[in-house]
């Protein structure tokens, strides 16, 4: 019998990971109307990741015979100035993410649910990555956003991310 703030908490987060991966569409929408199609792919994927993130949660309350509720999704409605803006409003969220995961977790360590936390440790770590990844994009922004010609290589190397699964399998 799973706790109902636990359930309470999982149901939602599939709901936050769906908004992360309408977020990163809007972002790879603002690069690839700016003509930058490598930063644009490079969101295209993370929306992609954003949404294993949601079916993982969708999947794990199945599994658990626990009823989802699917609510509507927020709509991405941040208006940004320059490159950077995206790119700060991109780790901001994971920062945001990273304490929706913990509180999921402190919600079943409070109750001694080590099948969830064992299911959330993956996205804890995950969450460091996402962390270390958005502060990597605004580092090299900061290094190369002002010069077009390593911006055009930046871009390159942006273009090149491909999709993979994630590891964690249910
Ligand atoms: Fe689902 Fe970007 O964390």
């Amino acid at each position: 019998m799973m706790n109902a703030k636990v359930r309470e908490l999982l149901n939602s987060q599939i709901n936050k990971e769906f908004y992360s991966a309408y977020l990163y569409l809007d972002f790879s929408n603002y690069f690839k109307a700016k003509g930058l199609d490598g930063f644009a792919n490079w969101y295209m994927v993370q929306a992609q990741e954003e949404r294993d993130h949601a079916m993982l949660f969708y999947q794990y309350l199945q599994n658990e015979n626990q009823v989802v509720t699917l609510e509507a999704i927020d709509k991405p409605d941040k208006v940004f100035e320059c490159h950077m803006d995206v790119l700060k409003a991109g780790l901001a969220h994971e920062e945001y993410v990273t304490s929706l995961i913990n509180d999921i977790y402190a919600a079943a360590y409070d109750v001694k649910d080590f099948r969830t936390m064992q299911f959330l440790d993956w996205f804890v770590k995950e969450q460091g990555e996402e962390e270390t990844n958005a502060n990597d994009m605004i580092t090299k922004m900061e290094l190369f956003g002002s010069d077009p010609k390593s911006l055009y290589m930046l871009n390159q190397e942006l273009a090149a991310r491909v999709y993979t699964a994630p590891s964690l399998v249910l």
